[in-house]
C-alpha cells in the first residue's frame, strides 16, 4: 500500500509501497505527483526497472526533454542522460563530472526543465552522494527586510560562465558556442507555476550578477543569498543504494553532485529529464 513519509523535516518524501513497473492508479499517482510538488523531492527506494520503463515513469510527470547535442544520451534512449565514470572501448559512456556545484537543471536556459528523474543503477561504496535543497524553505526563513528587497530582482546567468562550474571535465565553449550561448535572466524569486509558492532561485556557488545592480552591491548580495539557501536546516545529502530513484522539483529545489574516488569505484546512473509540459490524463 502507498505510504508518504516525509525524508526531513524540511525536504522530501519517500513514497513507499510502490513498484513503478507495476504502475500506479491515478489516485495514487496524484497523491505522489502532490508530495513532490510539495516537498520538492521524491524518494523511491529498491526499484528495478529498465531503460523503456524509466522512461514510461518520467511521463506520468511531463514530456521529457532530450539533450539534442549531448554525446552521453543512451545509444539505444535517447531520452536517458548518462551520468558515469565507466567506459567502453576506452571511451567514457556518461558525463563523468557533471553538477558538482549547486544548481537547477538548465538554469542558463530561457525555460528551463521543470524537473529530473535520477535512478541509481551502480554506486560506489562510500562518496557520491547527491545533496538537495529546499528553495521554498529557504525563501521562506528569509528576514522579511530581506524578502522586500529581492521581490523583483532578477538574476543574470551565463551558459559560458557557468560551464567550467558545471561541467569541469569538458572543453571550454567554443566560439560558436560563446556567440550562440545568450545570457538570460531568472526572477531571484521564483513563482511556481503550479503551487503559487515563492521559492528562491539563485543559482549554485557561481558567481551571478543582478541585472541592473553595481557589482560591488550586487556580488555580497547573491552571494549571501547562495549560503543562506543551502544551510543544513533546508538540505538532504541522499547516499545512493542502487534501485533508488530521485526526482526533484526543478523549480523549487537546487541540488549538488558530490565526488567519490574515480580510479577505485564506478557509478553508473540514468537520468530523464522533465519539461513543463504535462501528458497524463491524471495530470489534469
Ligand atoms: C545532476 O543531475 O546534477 C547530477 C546529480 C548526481 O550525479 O548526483
Amino acid at each position: 500500500m502507498l505510504e508518504l513519509v516525509p525524508i526531513t523535516e524540511s525536504i522530501g518524501t519517500d513514497v513507499r509501497g510502490v513498484d513503478v513497473t507495476a504502475g500506479l492508479s491515478d489516485s495514487d499517482f496524484e497523491r505522489v505527483y502532490r508530495a513532490w510538488l510539495d516537498t520538492t523531492i521524491l524518494l523511491v527506494r529498491g526499484q528495478d526497472m529498465t531503460p523503456a520503463q524509466h522512461i514510461e515513469f518520467t511521463r506520468r510527470f511531463g514530456e521529457i526533454y532530450t539533450y539534442t547535442r549531448s554525446q552521453f544520451n543512451d545509444q539505444e534512449y535517447p531520452e536517458i542522460l548518462i551520468l558515469s565514470n565507466k567506459k567502453e572501448n576506452g571511451k567514457p559512456i556518461g558525463s563523468a563530472y557533471s553538477g558538482r556545484v549547486w544548481h537547477s537543471d538548465g538554469h542558463f536556459l530561457a525555460d528551463p526543465p521543470v524537473g529530473s528523474m535520477l535512478y541509481a543503477r551502480e554506486v560506489p561504496p562510500v562518496g557520491g552522494d547527491t545533496w538537495y535543497g529546499n528553495m521554498y524553505a529557504a525563501y521562506d526563513a528569509l528576514p522579511e527586510r530581506v524578502k522586500e528587497r529581492i521581490e523583483d530582482l532578477r538574476v543574470v546567468i551565463s551558459r559560458v560562465q557557468s560551464r567550467p562550474y558545471n561541467y569541469p571535465d569538458r572543453p571550454a565553449p567554443t566560439p560558436e558556442e560563446r556567440a550562440e550561448w545568450a545570457d538570460v535572466s531568472h526572477p531571484v524569486v521564483r513563482v511556481h507555476e503550479e503551487t503559487g509558492r515563492k521559492a528562491l532561485m539563485v543559482g549554485g556557488n557561481v558567481p551571478w550578477r543582478i541585472e541592473g545592480m553595481p557589482e560591488e552591491e550586487s556580488l555580497p548580495l547573491v552571494t549571501f543569498l547562495q549560503e543562506f539557501a543551502v544551510q543544513p536546516r533546508f538540505t538532504y545529502r541522499h547516499t545512493w543504494q542502487p534501485g533508488d530513484i530521485l526526482l526533484w522539483d526543478n523549480r523549487s529545489a537546487m541540488h549538488r553532485a558530490t565526488y567519490y574516488d574515480h580510479v577505485a569505484h564506478t557509478r553508473l546512473m540514468h537520468r530523464t529529464t522533465i519539461t513543463g509540459r504535462r501528458t497524463t490524463a491524471a495530470a489534469a
